[in-house]
């Protein structure tokens, strides 16, 4: 039908491992937690609300709901309305009325090898303490607070006690750079910022306070910064506006007792950014009620979480992966989550081996980029170490590649542990398309939709695909882990997931996908302007921006190139101004690395005189990805000249 964006190479990798099943292990399946999965989807098909309210009432509320699902101004779906609750009450406050108060919630290691551990009761502690300080700040229900850092505990601790007293945390991830937080900054119209002097990279400092003090310089909205010593580096701090984390922490304001705000269901729970097809980014934006339901649910039921495990997650706590499923889910289910701070392969390529074996993780989530990364350095890392604790393991972001797979089975999981492959979105709030711990595995698949998730492949008129043929992936019935708009502008909401297929009322993921002979799915990759670079999401048209924001470029195009290991990266075409000089290629690089930050670095940037344009003057992206990965050009009737 057309849409194939490039994906060749998946194309091949879906036709090579389709019929190349895994079994899973006894072991797992015995203690799993659902056995016959194919009855829960039954189940959830015959009666969605049914099937989301026994779910709903695994949790606890302040008071019940009067409906489960309103879909009376759909797109526009509500969750659990009329009931009150917080999401921080289920991960915390219930918590601390069990056993499990002195239970391990949070095991931290930073990349120089130092240690912190809290326990529910402690975590909830430092939130009450935090969630003060924002009050005695102004911050009241329905502000944004927006932070930056890294992957330190305490920005864990800010979105906690931001839930907690009812604003909306906006993360904004420490990688990107001036513009892009303050472009966040400005949309949320953030009063307050919370982040560090710095971060652990590598051995090496990031500047997170200084990129922090220039995106605040540009946005104009933030009064107080509030800032965590991490790096001890000397900053610039501005009287009467900034004030060190720990200082205000010593203060009476900071009391070891906050009480918990009562929210609607549908309140807002927190905004996060990410890149659409054209503009800036969107912030996608997510509540209290069906989202506690949906990511505890889906961790819960996908990686089998038990009392006695020892859960990481990979991820940045500043991408979705990180606030479903390391901050949010796990604590809900009162599981014991490890988060590490620095880079898989430092010092040495076995740092993420070490520490599976000595915190005895049992359970591994990670992407495929990083995969493919540890596995370039060969087997004799991963088997210095025992990995015998593991149990199940993860992956996403992208398609997994089956080499990948294979390896992260046999080597690390040492073909005991199965994969769960999920499919989901910064938009849904949790997994959508993923195996549970009994369902027979294929390298690359995600295979089937979660209990509850009607998902398909159509073509452009909204008819089911045949079996192999690529088609839009779309999702029919909504769900309480949804997107409920974007923030401050719903008509974008509307536009860009509704607008396709209005009639039907269908979710446009944006993702092409295909079905096999056997009904699983196969996603093959993004259909609109939207990349992903080792796993992170990047809009083409934000890269554009940050290189004409350079003053020699006149225009810039963007595109995404196939790479072994980062899936894709970008390659950028820049005509210059008349009569500039031309920066060299390292410059422009530079000034993307300070506007945008190292992830959207293009790997190549060439200077052209012009661009393949519609005649309606939109580029023709298709012919400067054929140019540049040496394809067939095809059908350019419709360029301009
Ligand atoms: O293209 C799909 C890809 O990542 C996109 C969503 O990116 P983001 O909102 O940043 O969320 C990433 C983490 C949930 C999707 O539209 N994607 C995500 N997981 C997979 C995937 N592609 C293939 N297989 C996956 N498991």
């Amino acid at each position: 039908m057309g849409i194939n964006v490039g994906g060749d190479d998946r194309i091949q990798d879906i036709v090579e491992a389709e019929h190349e099943v895994y079994e899973p292990p006894a072991s797992v399946v015995e203690s799993a937690h659902v056995q016959k999965w194919e009855e829960m989807r039954a189940e959830a098909e015959a009666d969605l609300e049914a099937f989301w309210a026994e779910r709903a009432g695994e949790l606890e509320w302040y008071e019940q709901w009067d409906q489960v699902l309103d879909d009376g101004e759909a797109p526009f779906y509500k969750w659990f309305v009329g009931a009150k609750t917080n999401l921080v009450h289920n991960a915390l406050d219930r918590h601390l009325k069990t056993w499990r108060k002195n239970k391990l919630a949070l095991i931290w290691e930073g990349e120089g090898g130092e240690k912190r551990t809290f326990s529910y009761y402690a975590l909830s502690r430092e939130v009450c303490k935090f969630a003060n300080v924002l009050k005695s700040m102004g911050v009241k229900k329905g502000d944004r607070v927006t932070i930056y850092m890294g992957r330190i505990p305490e920005l864990v601790i800010a979105m906690l006690a931001t839930a907690k007293i009812g604003a909306m945390h906006s993360v904004v991830y420490g990688g990107f750079s001036t513009e892009a937080l303050a472009e966040r900054i400005e949309d949320a119209r953030s009063r307050v910022l919370v982040t560090a002097d710095g971060g652990w990279i590598r051995g090496k400092t990031v500047n997170l306070k200084e990129i922090a003090n220039e995106a605040v310089r540009r946005s104009g909205y933030v009064e107080h910064v509030i800032t965590v010593k991490r790096t001890e580096q000397d900053v610039e701090m501005v009287t009467g506006r900034d004030f060190w984390y720990d200082d205000l922490l010593g203060l009476p304001v900071a009391e070891q007792r906050c009480e918990t705000e009562v929210m609607d269901a549908e309140d807002p729970l927190f905004i996060l950014y990410t890149s659409g097809t054209t503009g800036k980014p969107k912030g996608v934006l997510h509540t209290h009620g069906g989202y506690q339901v949906y990511i505890s649910t889906t961790l819960k039921y996908v990686f089998d979480l038990k009392d006695d495990d020892r859960w990481w997650c990979a991820a940045d706590p500043g991408w979705i992966t990180g606030h479903s499923y390391i901050v949010y889910g796990p604590l809900i289910l009162g599981a014991t989550s490890f988060m590490y701070e620095g880079a898989p392969d430092y010092p040495y390529p076995n740092r993420w081996w070490s520490l599976i074996e000595r915190y005895g993780i049992t359970v591994f989530y990670t992407a495929p980029t990083a995969i493919r990364g540890l596995m370039r350095y060969g087997d004799s890392w991963p088997n210095r170490h025992s990995l015998s604790s593991l149990r199940l393991l993860g992956t996403v972001g992208e398609p997994i590649n089956p080499e990948a797979w294979r390896w992260y089975h046999k080597v690390i999981g040492r073909e005991k542990c199965p994969i769960m492959d999920t499919w989901w979105q910064t938009e849904t709030g949790g997994f959508m398309i993923t195996p549970l711990p009994v369902t027979p595995l294929k390298p690359g698949s995600a295979t089937k939709p979660f209990p509850g998730i009607v998902a398909d492949v159509v073509d452009e008129e909204g008819n089911s695909c045949d079996p192999n043929e690529d088609g839009y992936l779309v999702i029919k019935r909504p769900w309480p882990g949804m997107l409920r708009t974007v923030y401050g502008d719903p008509d974008r909401y509307v536009e860009q997931y509704w607008s396709r297929y209005a009639d039907q009322g269908w979710y446009l993921t944006g993702d092409s996908a295909r079905k096999d002979d056997d009904g699983y799915f196969w996603i093959i990759g993004r259909i609109d302007d939207v990349l992903k670079v080792s796993g992170y999401r990047l809009g083409t048209a934000e890269v554009e921006s940050a290189l004409v924001s350079h003053a020699a470029v006149a225009e810039a195009a963007a595109i995404g190139v196939p790479d072994e290991l980062k899936g894709n990266v970008i390659h950028a075409f820049c005509i210059l101004r008349q009569g500039v000089e031309r920066p060299s290629i390292d410059k422009l690089k530079s000034h993307v690395r300070s506007e945008m930050g190292p992830i959207a670095v293009p790997a190549h940037i060439e200077y052209v005189d012009s661009l393949p344009k519609t005649r309606s003057g939109k580029i023709m992206r298709r012919v400067l990805k054929a140019q540049a990965t040496g394809q067939e050009v095809g059908d350019i009737s419709t360029l301009a000249d």
